[in-house]
């Protein structure tokens, strides 16, 4: 029988959405880190919300977690930084797509390929490339102003175990989630 690869571009199907709140960079970075334990080959994960919401810091948490030592900058002008482990295999790899003018942009540049890679996606301004998107991605939303960050987290059901493996870490430091009734 033949196989056919799909995969499902487009909005997300999203069965579950938290919302939490972060009052420092160090508790975004946090969120990121503990994730970062959880992450697996093929994920993706999108990262919205104004400059300066805190995307790339939350990158340099979930680098940290897994365990990559390099410390992450932005790839505002590279569009795309990889980051090796420490026998040299990239593990990460970190988009920012602000520069793009949309998933035109992405296709032509061959920046899709990545998906099929062995390594974790994150993409800061997902919403410029949303039709490239494959729809198995977790998504964070971070907005607010000051040190106070309003989170929004969505996934899928099949990430839910994980991810609420995450959230019991992150409530046992103090931070609060909720459901918000998708
Ligand atoms: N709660 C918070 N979470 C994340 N960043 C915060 C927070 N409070 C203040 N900041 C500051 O906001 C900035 C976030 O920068 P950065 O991560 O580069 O944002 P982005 O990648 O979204 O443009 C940093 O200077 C960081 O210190
Ligand atoms: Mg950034």
């Amino acid at each position: 029988m033949a196989h056919v690869l799909k995969v499902r571009i487009g909005r997300i199907e999203k069965d579950v959405e938290w919302r939490t709140h972060s009052s420092s960079v160090e508790m975004t970075e946090r969120l990121g880190e503990v994730l970062g334990a959880k992450v697996q080959s093929g994920d993706v994960i999108t990262l919205d919300g104004d400059l300066g919401a805190g995307k790339t810091a939350f990158t340099r948490g979930v680098a940290r977690g897994m365990q990559l030592r390099s410390r992450v900058t932005s790839p505002t002008f590279t569009i795309v930084n990889e980051y090796n482990d420490t026998q040299g295999v990239p593990r990460l790899f970190h988009f920012d797509t602000y520069r793009l003018t949309g998933s035109d942009d992405f296709y032509d540049a061959g920046l899709d390929e990545y998906f099929q890679r062995d390594g974790v996606c994150m993409i800061e301004w997902s919403k410029v490339i949303e039709d490239a998107l494959p729809k198995d991605r977790i998504e964070f939303e971070i907005s607010g102003f000051g040190s106070e960050r309003e989170i929004l987290i969505r996934f899928a059901e099949q990430d839910v175990s994980r991810m609420d493996e995450v959230r019991a870490v992150m409530e046992q430091e103090g931070m609060k989630f909720e459901d918000t009734g998708l």
